[in-house]
C-alpha cells in the first residue's frame, strides 16, 4: 500500500486547467486499490496571499466542491481542509530550525516575488517548510505534483533527510510523481490556462457567464467563409482535450471546409463542456449550495488525519528533546 499526498491551494475555484492537468490524474491515482490518498486543501499557504476572510472562506469551500463533484472518494481516502489540522505549524517550527536560510532564499516562490522585498510577507518565504511539514506529517510515499513544485519536493527531501542523518529514522523520505508529458491546458489568450492570467474556463459558473468565458476566445481575424487551420486555433486544442477523437476530427473538418465561423466553433465548444461536465456542474451546486454537508465531510477527513499527524508529532517531539 502506497501513501499518496497532494495539497492544492485554495486561491480560487479550480479551472479546466487545474482539472484536466492536475485533479483528474490525482483522483485516478486515489482511486488504485494499492493506493491511500490523502487530499487536503492548503488553506493556510493560501494565507500568504489571499487576506480576505470571505473570500479566502469562498475559495476553500469552492476547492472542496469541485474535487467532490469530480469524484474523489471520501471513504476510500482522507479529504481534509490544512486548517483543520493545525499540528501542521508545530512540525513546521521544527522544521524550520533545520532548514538552511539559502535553502529558502533561493526557493522560485520566493525569489520570483523579491524584487519588492516590503511586499514579501515571511510567511511567503517560509512557504516551501510549511509544504515539507504537510507531507513529513503523514509519512507519505509519493507525491504527485505539477513541475512547478518540483523544487519544493527537493526541500522537503533535503530536510527529511538531514533530520533522519541526525536523528535516526524520524520521517519517510517522499518521491515526488511528476508527469513530465503531462498535457498544458491553453487558456483564453493562447498562453496557459492560470488563475494568475485571468485567461481561465471556470466549468462550474453558470450557463450564461461560462458561455461569456468561452466567447473570449482568442482567434484570428478570418470571416467567416474563408477556410480555417485547425492546428492553430484554440477553440480547436481546448475542444480536443475534452471531445472524443471522432467528434475532434469533425470539428477539424468544419474548419477547413469554410463556411463556419469562429462563433461557431466558440458554441460546439460551450456546448461539449456543458454536456461532458453536466453532472459534476449539478454535484458542484449541490454542494456550494450544503456548507453545512461540505463542513461535515472535511471534519471527518480531518479527524483521520489528525490521528497520524498525533503520531508523527509525538515521534519529532521525543527525537529532537521535548517530551513526546
Ligand atoms: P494556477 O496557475 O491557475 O494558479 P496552480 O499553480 O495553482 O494553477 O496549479 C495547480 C495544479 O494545476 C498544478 O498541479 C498545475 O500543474 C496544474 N495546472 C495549472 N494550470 C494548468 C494548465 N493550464 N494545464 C495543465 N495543468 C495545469
Ligand atoms: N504548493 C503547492 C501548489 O501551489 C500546494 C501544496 C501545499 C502542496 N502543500 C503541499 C502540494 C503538499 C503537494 C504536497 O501547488
Amino acid at each position: 500500500m502506497s501513501r499518496i499526498l497532494t495539497g492544492v491551494q485554495s486561491t480560487g475555484v479550480p479551472h479546466l486547467g487545474n482539472i484536466l492537468g492536475a485533479m483528474q490524474p490525482a483522483i485516478n491515482l486515489s482511486n488504485d486499490p494499492n493506493n491511500e490518498a490523502f487530499l487536503f486543501i492548503a488553506d493556510m499557504h493560501s494565507l500568504t496571499t489571499v487576506h480576505d476572510a470571505e473570500v479566502l472562506r469562498e475559495y476553500t469551500y469552492g476547492t472542496a466542491a469541485a474535487w467532490l463533484a469530480f469524484g474523489y472518494n471520501t471513504d476510500k481516502n482522507v479529504f481534509y481542509r490544512q486548517s483543520d489540522v493545525p499540528q501542521v505549524t508545530e512540525l513546521s517550527w521544527y522544521l524550520n530550525c533545520f532548514t538552511p536560510f539559502p535553502m529558502l532564499a533561493n526557493a522560485h516562490s520566493f525569489k520570483d516575488k523579491s524584487s519588492r522585498l516590503s511586499d514579501v510577507n515571511a510567511g511567503l518565504f517560509t512557504y516551501p517548510v510549511l509544504m515539507a511539514a504537510d507531507i513529513l506529517l503523514y509519512d507519505a510515499d509519493f507525491v504527485p505534483v505539477g513541475k512547478d513544485q518540483k523544487q519544493h519536493m527537493e526541500i522537503t527531501r533535503d530536510i527529511a533527510t538531514s533530520i533522519n542523518n541526525k536523528y535516526g529514522e524520524v520521517f519517510v523520505v517522499p518521491e515526488p510523481l511528476l508527469d513530465e508529458k503531462v498535457m498544458i491546458v491553453p487558456g483564453v489568450d493562447g498562453q496557459k490556462m492560470s488563475k494568475s492570467y485571468n485567461n481561465f474556463i471556470n466549468i462550474f459558473l453558470p450557463e450564461k457567464k461560462l458561455r461569456k468565458q468561452i466567447m473570449k476566445i482568442k482567434t484570428d481575424a478570418k470571416s467567416l467563409e474563408e477556410v480555417k487551420d485547425p492546428n492553430d486555433s484554440i477553440i480547436v486544442d481546448l475542444y480536443s482535450l475534452i471531445a472524443s477523437n471522432d467528434k475532434t476530427e469533425e470539428l477539424k473538418d468544419k474548419f477547413r471546409a469554410g463556411n463556419y465561423g469562429y462563433g461557431h466553433a466558440k458554441q460546439e465548444l460551450f456546448e461539449m463542456i456543458m454536456d461532458t461536465y453536466k453532472s459534476e456542474r449539478e454535484q458542484f451546486d449541490k454542494f456550494m449550495n450544503d456548507k453545512a454537508l461540505l463542513d461535515d465531510i472535511l471534519a471527518k477527513g480531518a479527524k483521520k488525519a489528525s490521528l497520524v499527524a498525533n503520531e508523527t508529532l509525538a515521534r519529532i517531539r521525543g527525537k529532537v528533546g521535548y517530551k513526546s
